[in-house]
C-alpha cells in the first residue's frame, strides 16, 4: 500500500468543497490514513512547495496557499500516488479529462483546488511536513 499527500487548497475550501472532494477519492478505492484542517502562513506554505523556489509563481503560488484554511490529509491504497493524480486531473483546468476535480472545480492554473504528491520521494517529505507518525492510522 502506498501513501500520498493530499491538499484541498484555499479555493476549494472557501467553495465548501471538502466533503464532495474527499468522496471521490473514498469512491476510487483510496482510505482517509489521517486529516485536518490547517492554515499556511506564507513561510510555512514556500516551505512546503520549495521544490519550486525558483519558478516564476513562487511567489504567487504561496500567497494564495497562505490566503486561508486548506484541508491536509494522507490518502493510502494500491498505487495511491498516480491514482490521485488521475483523480485530480491536469494542473490547468482547461486541459483536464473530463469528470476530474480539477476540471469540474478550478479556477485557473494556480487555482486548481488539489494538490497531490507527485513521488515517493515527494510524499515521504509531504506527509512529514504536516503529520508526525503517531497521526496517521
Ligand atoms: P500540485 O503540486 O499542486 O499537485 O500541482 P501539479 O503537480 O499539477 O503542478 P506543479 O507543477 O507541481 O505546480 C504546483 C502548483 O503551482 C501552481 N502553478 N501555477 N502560474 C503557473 O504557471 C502555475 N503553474 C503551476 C498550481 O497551483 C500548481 O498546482
Ligand atoms: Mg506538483
Amino acid at each position: 500500500m502506498e501513501k500520498t499527500l493530499v491538499i484541498i487548497k484555499p479555493d476549494a475550501v472557501k467553495k465548501n468543497l471538502i466533503g464532495e472532494i474527499i468522496s471521490r477519492f473514498e469512491k476510487q478505492g483510496l482510505r482517509v490514513a489521517a486529516l485536518k484542517k490547517i492554515k499556511m502562513t506564507k513561510d510555512e506554505a514556500k516551505g512546503f512547495y520549495i521544490v519550486h523556489k525558483d519558478r516564476p509563481f513562487y511567489e504567487s503560488l504561496t500567497d494564495f496557499m497562505s490566503e486561508g484554511p486548506i484541508v491536509v490529509m494522507v490518502l493510502e491504497g494500491k498505487d495511491a500516488i498516480a491514482k490521485v493524480r488521475k483523480i485530480m486531473g491536469a494542473t490547468n483546468p482547461t486541459q483536464a479529462d473530463e469528470g476530474t476535480i480539477r476540471k469540474d472545480f478550478g479556477e485557473s492554473i494556480e487555482r486548481n483546488a488539489v494538490h497531490g504528491s507527485d513521488s515517493p520521494q515527494s510524499a515521504a517529505y509531504e506527509i512529514q511536513y504536516f503529520f508526525s507518525a503517531l497521526e496517521i492510522l
